[in-house]
């Protein structure tokens, strides 16, 4: 079967199974932005079950941009942490992956202290209560680019195997590539092509601070839910653009691979998402006929058993990224390696107490998981 197969990415580095552990945030970090122990076990407990690979957690890579109490690549002070990190992620000698983010408007003001939100345009997101950003400079662009590469060194100086760019779920590289938060008239924004800039110039950054034999991937929402966001036809010319600065993948963020369904901005977690953009065709096969070979493809979104990961990779899918399934049952790899489905544990158990010690879930982690009903399956 193809999903326990190994994949040689262009950096030449291998993937031993087309399993991967997608990003998990678990807003549980120090306040300084190093690892805690609780955190460290949640990937360490779930990494030694085999998969591929392991993503970690959005990573910030400037103090202003923080969206959740999480890991840091900022600076020096973080590098230690970072090492440990990967070490935790390696646990049963997977690659690891290092997620590395900025919020842009989405930053949380609580987390970024005294500094103003500052995004592509000065244009509120829709998530209710948001604040509206400042518009940044020019000169805070092309620094924030710089942060991307620094955090990207730092990576490599701890020991990671790759980095990826967070390029999706509204986040500041979506936001530059959205018509929606973007109105920029600069370099960075005012056409379709302008508006790519900035994802371009981060993954090249990225490219480069890790050298050819690291992998470097990015991590893209393919097209926006809202009336007036961007299109599946518009990251097609982005996943082709991208398809050509050499990278090792493009992961597509959605919360159903069978659906074309990403999250949407103002998302409420127990009601359905609406949906207004809806291309006919998937976008994993649509992404797959672009990239056509030039580096692999990672599909995620409701993927609980191997006939799901099957599933997505008939899509046009190289690689299949599993999270929630992971978060809920630690051993969900193993069992489905030794075809023990059945047990395979739903959802988290009903009794609160339980899930942070029975199941390896730091407590902030456990506060969040509750706080979307919905979203989270629960016994
Ligand atoms: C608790 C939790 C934290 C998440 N944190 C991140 C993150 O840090 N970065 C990211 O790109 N996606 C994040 N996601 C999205 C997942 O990586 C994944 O794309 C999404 O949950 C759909 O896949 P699933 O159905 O297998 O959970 C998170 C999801 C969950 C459930």
């Amino acid at each position: 079967m193809v999903v326990w197969s190994p994949l040689r990415f262009n950096s030449g580095q291998e993937i031993a199974n087309r399993f991967v552990i997608a990003p998990l945030t678990t807003n549980s970090s120090h306040e300084d932005g190093t690892a805690t122990e609780s955190e460290l076990e949640f990937v360490r407990r779930r990494a030694a079950t085999g998969f591929g690979a392991v993503i970690s957690s959005a990573t910030y890579v400037e103090q202003g941009g923080r969206s959740w109490q999480g890991t840091g690549a900022a600076h020096n002070g973080h590098l230690s942490s970072l090492r440990r990190l990967a070490e935790a992620m390696r646990a049963a000698g997977g690659l690891a992956i290092l997620q590395i983010y900025d919020g842009g408007r989405i930053a949380r003001p609580d987390l970024i202290g005294e500094q103003s939100l500052r995004a592509p345009s000065a244009i509120a997101s829709l998530r209710p209560g948001a604040k509206t950003p400042r518009a940044m400079t020019a000169d805070e662009v092309e620094s924030l680019i710089a942060s991307f590469r620094e955090a990207a060194s730092l990576a490599r100086k701890a020991g990671f195997d790759g980095v990826e760019i967070h390029g999706a779920n509204h986040y500041a590289v979506h936001q530059f590539f959205s018509p929606r938060a973007n109105q920029r008239v600069d370099h960075w924004g005012g056409s379709l092509a302008r508006r790519m800039n900035f994802p371009l110039a981060v993954a090249q950054t990225v490219r480069d601070a890790l050298g050819p034999k690291l992998i470097a991937r990015i991590r893209i929402t393919p097209l926006e839910a809202e009336r007036d966001g961007y299109t599946l036809e518009d990251s097609k010319l982005l996943c082709d653009e991208l398809a050509k600065l050499n990278l090792d993948y493009i992961s597509v963020s959605l919360d159903d691979y069978r659906l074309s369904r990403p999250t949407g901005e103002a998302r409420v977690y127990d009601r359905p998402v609406e949906r207004t953009n809806t291309p006919a065709e998937s976008p994993i096969t649509a992404f797959a006929r672009v990239i056509a070979g030039r580096c692999a493809v990672m599909a995620s979104g409701g993927i609980k058993t191997c006939v799901d990961a099957e599933g997505a990779i008939k899509l046009g899918a190289d690689l299949v990224a599993v999270g929630r399934a992971v978060v809920v049952d630690p051993e969900w790899l193993s069992k489905v390696r030794s075809k023990n489905e059945a047990s395979i544990l739903a959802g988290l158990p009903k009794d609160e107490l339980q899930i942070a010690d029975a199941l390896s879930i730091p407590p902030p982690m456990v506060t969040y998981l509750l706080s979307r009903p919905g979203w989270i399956p629960r016994l």
